[in-house]
């Protein structure tokens, strides 16, 4: 009841109790419990004895009924978990996957105390952020879903160009840079079984608001927000929209015309490529000039004596330090 007595505020500028009461079947005083819950949740409603209520502003808070408003798509974020706080929408994505949860379905909070990254790091996640996790049921194999992280971030990086007119470069495999600082990080995990891909978790950090010195300090210096190196206000809820439609083209491309596509685009926005890097994998660290994505999404670099060696996974670092 208390969606039914949003979108009425929305769809007119000014309503009376009256009208809204008789118009949604309940009293006046259950009018105003409603519009009292939605002032608690951020919504700016003033209120006139001659007029009624009018909604003056609406929150930048990831709430489910705002999500959906900005919804371009068909299938991605047409079921919404959305949180104050969360441990990890990625561990809550993983529980409701398990469980069953349809493809599309997203786990969203303005905060996490234990957000992760990859490679067993954790992602600071203070509020303003944007922090959410996809659930994807793809009928592909684990060999083809290979591709998924870098097809997220050509998703990434093209939704923030398209919102903020910034155009950010990708750092191998999913990090999504901006003047050379990470401004969003992509963390991709799955379950096969039988090698058929039973579901697939895209959780997407952006550093939205932060100012440089609410990020920690040990990433100040290489990474940076949307605040910093953008000029237009960035509405969270817009933005995931715009997110979660690039997704669902750039995956629906990937299930129908395979990887190829979208490794041209992400060659486009490489910032890794013709560098000279070092991948440190969990075994041994590789030393060379980054030359090529392959055909699943490996790194293709080219090592001493010229022999070309294909990277399927590991933390790149770029000659010099920094991202490049
Ligand atoms: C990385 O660059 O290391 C990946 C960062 C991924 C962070 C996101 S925030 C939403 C989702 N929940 C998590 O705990 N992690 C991912």
């Amino acid at each position: 009841m208390k969606d039914a007595v949003l979108k009425s505020l929305k769809q007119t500028r000014v309503v009376s109790g009256q009208a809204l009461a008789s118009e949604l079947g309940i009293s006046r005083t259950g009018v105003w419990k409603y519009v009292n819950q939605l002032r608690r949740e951020g919504y700016r409603i003033s209120s006139s004895p001659r007029l009624g209520y009018t909604l003056d502003s609406v929150p930048d808070s990831l709430l489910a009924a705002e999500i959906e408003e900005n919804l371009q798509t068909r299938i991605q974020g047409r079921k919404i978990i959305s949180c104050r706080e969360m441990q990890s929408t990625q561990d809550h994505a993983k529980k409701l996957a398990i469980q069953g949860s349809p493809e599309g379905t997203i786990v969203v909070a303005e905060t996490q105390s234990a957000g992760r990254g990859r490679l067993g790091r954790s992602w600071a996640s203070p509020p303003g952020g944007l922090y959410f996790s996809l659930i994807l049921r793809p009928g592909i194999t684990l060999a083809g879903a290979a591709g998924i992280p870098l097809v997220a971030a050509v998703a990434l990086a093209r939704a923030i160009h398209r919102y903020t007119a910034v155009a950010p470069r990708l750092k191998w495999p999913n990090d999504v840079l901006i003047k050379k600082r990470k401004t969003a990080g992509i963390l991709v995990e799955m379950s096969a079984e039988m090698d058929r891909l039973d579901w697939v978790i895209i959780g997407i950090g952006v550093n939205v608001a932060a100012a440089s010195v609410q990020l920690p300090p040990e990433i100040r210096r290489t990474s940076t927000s949307l605040a910093i190196e953008s000029t237009r206000t960035v509405q969270r809820t817009q933005l995931l929209g715009d997110i979660l439609y690039e997704l669902e083209e750039a995956l629906d491309m990937f299930q129908t015309q395979g990887f190829e596509p979208l490794r041209k685009q992400w060659k486009e926005k490489s910032h890794t490529l013709g560098k000279h890097v070092t991948v440190v994998g969990s075994r041994q660290s590789i030393e060379g000039k980054a030359v090529d994505i392959d055909s699943s999404g490996a790194l293709v670099m080219e090592c001493a004596g010229g022999i070309r060696q294909r990277v399927t996974s590991g933390d790149l670092f770029f000659k010099g330090g920094g991202h490049g």
